[in-house]
């Protein structure tokens, strides 16, 4: 009688072993896939190093081979079957696999020899980026037409792509625009042709076409190719962009990945309507006359206090990233008048929430000879003008239509509350502070509890008049209640806190003062202070967070999708 051996805790499930005594198998399943039961086989089992379970038993039994049962063999038995059917299966799958590549592999030898060449008599293509739709450079062919439509020549990625049979649908873009164009004929035999991957870079040259009724494509044309030819393919298959930023990509991919995510329409429309935000911001503020300046970003000075500076050895001196232009801008208002800047502000930001960036383009302005009234009215008049000129431009209004299918602009004059007031709204709507207690002067209204605050008023607020102890020290006190500042924070629904504002403390003593009460060295700000000594006047100015500006207007959940590469907590790749 033959026996195969297995032994549970020694033996092996691989070639090293034969299934004979002194090289046991490890499982019953290997062994019958390896010995299939026959006439007069017995397969013994044991366990030769673990202890029995059964306390009494003698230890010695463990060592004995003893038959498998009959349902040890019954259960090894149907994995084995299993285990069979897979391994043909796979099998079977791997020859078709192969059967395919190899006859692919001919198709591809075979289209390598199809070669397309410009026909010479077509007139010469007129080269245009793809939203040109200006007739006079483009015209399209209509159905019922007999005159051709213009033949351009466009180059651009591939931004989606459809091939069928005989015919090749590619949207292209080039960041302009999109444009279907169609490949057939010779055209999708060729090798670039069965071998096209999305983002390979092209340049086509055919006949622009209206599409045919009941067909939808951008702008309504499309491109009839009658020659192509690829200026730099894209890496496909598992390296394919769409495998490294899948739809359902978890957000720490997507931002390793943000150089490619910045190709989607959603992403390339956020950057957009950013670059149209930032351009009617600095027409509105040109039109109020007001100069551009570029204050330094290394600095020795904090703003909005020393717990998110950022510090750096500066030729071994202690230097910080600025927090906010705020103080230079107002050196700049005795000769250059009210001035602007648009520059990154940087915050050490330990806390990781959806609009908080380490790194952010802050827009900031300062406005001489003013009262708090004036500060106020200004804001809302800038807030308004960027949004009604962003909208000015249809392309971008369609992009924030697309975003933020329900944006609305929001309707003047905006609601001005104070800060006492609001206090007072959380308290009667039963909208606790940070520690769960109701609401008390003096408490900093915490993100959660502004934005809900705001969420339900459900339009923009000027909140003002904020206490002195909980900001910045050279805010001016109102000098109707000394407790509190000519201070304003706008709040957006979806967003919160967008800007933050005041009127700036204009008397040389109080500010010395404030410097003392707030543990400051005055050294390193006498220039700040010198202001103050050199002419003062009642001046006041805000900084605006562009990306929380975005976000709100692009109805994006983080502000981490309103900027380029968003830097926060952890991160500082790509
Ligand atoms: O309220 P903040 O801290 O005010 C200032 O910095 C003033 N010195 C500005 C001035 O008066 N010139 O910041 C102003 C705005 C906030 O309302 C917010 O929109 C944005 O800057 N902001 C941030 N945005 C993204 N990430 C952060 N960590 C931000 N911190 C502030």
């Amino acid at each position: 009688m033959a026996s195969i051996y297995i032994d549970e805790d020694v033996g092996r499930d691989d070639p090293a072993a034969t299934g004979a005594e002194s090289a046991p198998y490890k499982t019953l399943v290997y062994a019958l896939l390896q010995h299939a039961p026959g006439e007069g086989t017995q397969y013994l089992t044991r366990k030769s190093q673990t202890e029995p379970t059964d306390k009494d038993a003698d230890p010695a039994s463990k060592l004995e081979w003893k038959p498998a049962t009959k349902s040890a063999m019954k259960k090894a038995t149907t994995l084995c079957e299993q285990r069979k059917k897979k391994a043909a299966k796979e099998q079977e799958l791997a020859i078709r696999e192969k059967q395919e590549a190899e006859k692919r592999k001919l198709v591809l030898e075979e289209a390598k020899k199809v070669v397309i060449k410009e026909d010479p008599s077509l007139p010469k293509p007129v080269k245009i980026r793809l939203d040109v739709t200006d007739p006079e450079v483009v015209t399209l062919r209509t159905p019922e037409s007999e005159t051709p439509g213009t033949r351009v020549r466009v180059l651009g990625r591939v931004h989606r792509l459809r091939a069928q049979k005989d015919v090749i649908f590619i949207t292209l873009t080039d960041g302009y625009g999109y444009l279907q164009c169609i490949l057939a004929g010779d055209l999708v035999k060729t090798y670039d042709a069965m071998t096209l991957t999305l983002e390979t870079s092209l340049a086509i040259h055919g006949e622009m076409r209206a599409v045919p009724p009941k067909q939808h494509a951008p702008n309504d044309r499309e491109l009839h190719a009658d020659f192509f030819t690829v200026i730099g393919r894209a890496a496909g298959d598992k390296e394919a962009i769409t495998t490294r930023v899948a739809h359902d990509a978890d957000p720490q991919t997507l931002m390793d990945n943000r150089h490619l995510v910045l190709r989607g329409e959603t992403a390339s429309s956020v950057m957009k309507v950013r670059a149209a935000v930032l351009r009617a911001f600095r027409k509105t503020f040109e039109a109020n006359r007001m100069l551009e300046v570029t204050p330094p970003a290394m600095v020795q000075t904090q703003v909005e206090g020393g717990s998110t500076l950022f510090g750096f050895d500066y030729y071994g001196e202690n230097a910080y990233l600025t927090q906010s232009s705020q103080l230079y801008l107002e050196t700049c208002l005795p000769s250059l008048g009210d001035v602007f800047c648009i520059c990154p502000s940087f915050r050490a930001e330990k806390s990781l929430t959806r609009r908080h960036l380490s790194e952010y383009t802050h827009i900031e302005a300062e406005l001489d000879f003013i009262t708090f009234d004036d500060l106020l009215d200004h804001l809302e008049e800038v807030i308004c003008r960027v949004i009604d000129l962003t909208l000015a431009d249809p392309a971008v209004a369609s992009a924030i239509k697309h975003l933020n299918p329900d944006f609305k602009v929001p309707s003047r004059p905006f609601k001005r509350m104070r800060y006492s007031d609001a206090i007072q709204w959380l308290v009667e709507h039963e909208i606790p502070n940070e520690e769960g207690n109701p609401h008390q002067f003096g408490d900093d209204i915490a993100e959660a509890a502004e934005r809900r605050m705001t969420d339900i008023i459900n339009q923009p607020i000027f909140l003002t008049h904020f206490p002195a102890e909980i900001k910045a020290f050279y805010m001016k006190k109102d000098p109707q209640d000394r407790r509190v500042t000519e201070s304003v924070d706008v709040l957006m629904p979806g967003v919160g806190e967008i800007v933050g504002g005041s009127m700036r403390m204009d008397d040389w003593d109080e500010l010395m003062a404030a410097y003392q009460h707030e543990g400051m060295d005055p050294k390193p700000y006498y220039w700040y202070t010198d202001q103050r000594k050199y002419g003062t006047s009642p001046h006041g100015g805000y900084g605006l967070g562009l990306e929380r500006f975005l976000a709100w207007m692009c109805a994006r959940y983080t502000v981490r999708e309103c900027c380029l590469y968003p830097r926060f907590t952890g991160r500082c790749t790509p």
